[in-house]
C-alpha cells in the first residue's frame, strides 16, 4: 500500500492524518468526529469511499487506489460568513499542488479544478455549528473514464503521468495550510493567485442558481471572491451559483 504515514509525517501543524479503509463519505465521518469534539486539523482519508457526495446532491465516485477522497476539519476563528472562502482556498491549494507535479491546472470558480479543459478535482465545503468540513476529491491515477464521463472528467495521470497518492496528499495539505490562513487575512492575495488560474475570465458563461439563469461574460473575481459578470442587464457580483457552464463546452 502507498505510504501515507510518511506523507503525514510531513504535514504542517495542526494537520494530522486519520485513515479509514472504508467510509460512506469522508465529509460525514469528519462531521461525526467534529460533533464529538475532535480538534481542527484532522484529515480523514477514505481508502474506499462508497457514497461520496458532490455539490447539489450529486454523487462523487472515487475510484479506490487511483484517486484521493479526504476531508479536513477546521474550526475557523473567522465569522461564518467568510467560511465559503474555504472552497476557494481548497481549490487554489489543489491547483498549486498539481503545478508542483508539472501540470497546468485551471480553477473553475467556485471550486472545481480542471486539467486540459476537464474536471480533475471537486470540493465540497460543509459547515457545522462551530466547525467546517472541507471535502476534496481528486482524480489522480485513473487511466480512463467511462464513456459518459470521458468528455468531462480527467485525471492527473491522463494529463501528465502517474503520481504517488501520498505525495499528492502531502502537497495539497502543505498548500492548504497556507491558503486557509488567508480567508480572513490577506484574501486579496489569494484571489490574485486564483485569478492567475481562472478558466472563466473572458468567457461567455451560464450560471444557474435558485434565483434563475444568468448569462454573460465573466470579468474575473472580486477581491472578496465573488464572480464578476457583465451582460445586457449591467454588471453583477455573483456570490454563489449551483452550476457554472462555459459556452461551447
Ligand atoms: C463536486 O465537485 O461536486 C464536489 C465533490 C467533492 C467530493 C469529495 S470526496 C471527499 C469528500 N467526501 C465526500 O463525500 N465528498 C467530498
Amino acid at each position: 500500500m502507498d505510504n501515507f504515514a510518511a506523507a503525514a509525517a510531513g504535514f504542517p501543524d495542526p494537520f494530522r492524518l486519520l485513515i479509514r479503509d472504508s467510509v460512506q463519505s469522508t465529509n460525514d465521518d469528519v462531521r461525526v468526529l467534529a460533533d464529538g469534539g475532535a480538534p481542527e486539523g484532522l484529515v480523514l482519508l477514505g481508502l474506499k469511499q462508497l457514497a461520496g457526495r458532490g455539490r447539489r446532491g450529486a454523487a462523487w465516485f472515487a475510484s479506490p487506489g487511483e484517486s484521493l477522497a479526504f476531508s479536513i476539519l477546521l474550526r475557523p476563528a473567522e465569522p461564518k460568513a467568510l467560511w465559503p472562502r474555504l472552497a476557494l482556498a481548497a481549490g487554489l491549494a489543489v491547483a498549486e499542488a498539481m503545478e508542483s507535479f508539472g501540470l497546468t491546472p485551471g480553477i473553475k470558480w467556485p471550486n472545481d479544478v480542471w486539467l486540459g479543459g476537464k474536471k480533475a478535482a471537486g470540493i465540497l465545503v460543509e459547515a457545522g455549528k462551530d466547525f467546517a468540513v472541507v471535502g476534496i476529491g481528486i482524480n489522480v491515477n485513473q487511466e480512463a473514464f467511462p464513456p459518459e464521463l470521458s468528455e468531462v472528467a480527467t485525471s492527473m495521470r491522463i494529463e501528465g503521468g502517474a503520481q504517488s497518492l501520498p505525495d499528492v496528499l502531502g502537497s495539497i495539505i502543505a498548500r492548504f495550510a497556507n491558503c486557509s490562513q488567508l480567508i480572513g487575512g490577506n484574501f486579496g492575495e489569494m484571489v490574485g493567485r486564483i485569478l492567475e488560474r481562472c478558466v472563466l475570465t473572458g468567457k461567455s458563461i451560464t450560471l444557474q442558481s435558485a434565483g434563475g439563469i444568468e448569462r454573460g461574460i465573466c470579468e474575473g473575481i472580486s477581491d472578496s471572491g465573488e464572480l464578476l459578470l457583465r451582460n445586457a442587464n449591467g454588471f453583477q457580483r455573483i456570490l454563489q451559483a449551483d452550476e457554472v457552464r462555459v459556452e461551447g463546452r
